[in-house]
């Protein structure tokens, strides 16, 4: 028998962007119709390796080889005619085209005639649309759906162009669980045509699930690599940090009867939020940690956003230190000691082309402290301290924010807002795109700061994150609370079955 060609092969690729190294002597290997997992801590240099392959960045040094043959990738055009189709971390779809433009881009359908082929055009993206059981029209403009579909339509445009290579980045950090699901199966799909697919996630079961092999990166090299099978999850996270992982006990347990001597920050009663919000009632007391789970898309963002007053209520009431809220814009919240951190950072919480350092500073001007009153070097020195806390991999504070890699972009605005120190904390979704070991570490900041007086409800769209970090959780399931699970009745599969909106019928803790 013949030796396995691999099909995809990176060898020794270098890439510097000023004085960051973003890849050393890194690797990859995909054999055919195989689904590689490509793993490692933010700013470990994933996105970078799937950029020189879409011909996004040029490296430094190192060869690429196609089915034994050395292949120069130097512009998007190469990428393609090499058979690569990338969907982003970063989306790469335009907002202000519609749908069927963003799919069809540089792959116009022509008449004979040489005119584009309106019929032909609308049928094919629809078949593509339902594909991927896309609910939306061909002629939408894209900047009007929703996050997660948008991250669909990005695939759905990588494999419209029946690429050899599909290379998927980070694409499930907004998708819902049964966006998942599809994806997932069209990724069987392809397999079994041949497709080799490169995937990058945070997800560790995604991993487990889908991907054939896994390649492990760690401050810019390949660690290890080898099939998936071999692996547990303490080895991934081993070879990801270098570090043994730490397991946290389910910390803070409290019993019902600890809430009534601790100040009631948050009351919401009854609230409603057409359409999504139907009744929610819940409460958090100083210094809780107060999860929100659910499917994706029960109310979770929704009823967050009215507590800063980012949405308008319908009905019910929102109270928060014992008063009821009347904030028109989110600067009133703000003002009034809440934060806010979101997971879709792009369009709520970052500013791509500021300094990392302004970044950083923006949650404390927005709090009324202005900037002029303060020292560049007090700022600096702010930033430098979130900068050191956090673990954020930078280059320069004055490099724009947009020089971040997703996860670590993602922890500059967690960083910003906690160190503004807010009377009460509101997450929702935080660590998306956040690596596992970085995750723990800004858990144990939540729970200090917590322990220091802070309330802070969090909703996540991981089972895990919340069951780790929340003393309680409400449960969320089309608008209205399943569940509130606390104490001994917080467990995973309560959990579950809550967000699958099976009530439960034990006595639930008040
Ligand atoms: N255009 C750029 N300019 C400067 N530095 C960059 C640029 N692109 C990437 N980097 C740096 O290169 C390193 C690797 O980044 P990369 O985006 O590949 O990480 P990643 O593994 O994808 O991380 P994440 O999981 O957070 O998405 C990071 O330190 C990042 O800041
Ligand atoms: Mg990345």
């Amino acid at each position: 028998m013949g030796e396995v060609i691999c099909l995809l092969e990176m060898r020794g690729i270098d890439k510097r962007f000023g004085a960051v190294v973003a890849l050393k002597n890194a690797s990859l290997t995909v054999k055919e119709g195989e689904i590689a997992a490509l793993a490692g801590s933010n700013g470990s240099g994933k996105s970078t390796m799937v950029k020189v392959l879409a011909g996004l960045v040029a490296p430094n040094g190192g060869e690429i080889f196609i089915d034994g043959k050395k292949v120069e990738i130097k512009s998007g055009t190469d990428s393609v005619k090499e058979g690569f189709a990338t969907a982003f971390q970063d989306l790469s779809l335009i907002p202000t085209m519609s749908v069927k433009d963003n799919i069809l881009l540089g792959c116009e359908l022509k008449t004979k005639g040489g005119f584009v082929d309106e019929k032909e055009s609308r049928k094919v993206v629809q078949e593509l649309l339902d594909r991927f059981h896309i609910d939306c029209d061909p002629d939408d403009y894209v900047q009007t759906l929703m996050p997660s579909t948008q991250s669909m339509l990005e695939v759905a445009k990588a494999v419209f162009r029946k690429p050899k290579f599909l290379l998927l980045d980070e694409v499930t950090a907004s998708l819902h669980y049964d966006e998942i699901e599809t994806l997932f199966g069209i990724m069987r799909e392809l397999k079994a045509e041949g497709v080799s697919m490169v995937y990058v996630t945070h997800r560790m079961n995604e991993i487990f699930q889908i991907c054939d092999t896994i390649t492990i990166m760690r401050s810019s090299e390949t660690i290890t690599s080898g099939q998936v099978s071999d692996f547990t999850l303490d080895d991934i996270v081993y070879y990801m940090t270098g570090a043994k992982p730490k397991h946290h006990e389910g910390t803070g347990e409290v019993s019902a009867e600890d809430y009534t001597d601790r100040e009631l920050v948050v009351d919401i009663q009854n609230l409603s939020i057409a359409p999504k919000v139907k009744d929610i009632s819940m409460k958090a007391y100083r210094g809780e940690i107060v999860g929100i789970g659910g499917l994706e898309g029960q109310g979770q963002s929704e009823v967050i956003r009215a507590i800063l007053g980012a949405v308008k209520k319908d009905g019910g009431s929102i109270s928060y230190l014992g008063k009821p809220t009347k904030y028109k814009a989110p600067a009133d919240g703000v003002k009034a000691g809440i934060g806010f951190v979101s997971g879709e950072r792009n369009n709520e919480a970052m500013f791509p082309i500021r300094t990392i350092s302004e970044n950083i500073f923006a949650g404390n001007s927005a709090k009324g402290k202005l900037f002029k009153f303060l020292t560049s070097k007090e700022v600096k020195k702010f930033s430098q301290d979130a900068v050191d806390t956090y673990n954020i991999k930078i280059g320069k504070l004055k490099d724009p924010a947009s020089s971040l890699s997703g996860g670590n972009q993602q922890k500059l605005v967690v960083a910003r807002w906690i160190a503004m120190k807010p009377n009460l904390l509101l997450l929702d979704d935080p660590t998306k795109g956040v690596d596992i070991h970085s995750r723990q570490e800004i858990h144990d900041i939540i729970r200090d700061c917590a322990a220091n007086g802070m309330t802070v409800i969090i909703s996540a769209s991981d089972t895990e994150e919340l069951m780790d970090i929340s003393e309680r959780i409400y449960v969320f399931y089309e608008g209205e609370v399943a569940a509130m699970l606390a104490g001994e009745n917080k467990t995973p599969e309560h959990l579950v079955s809550a967000m699958m909106g099976i009530k439960s019928s034990e006595k639930e803790v008040e």
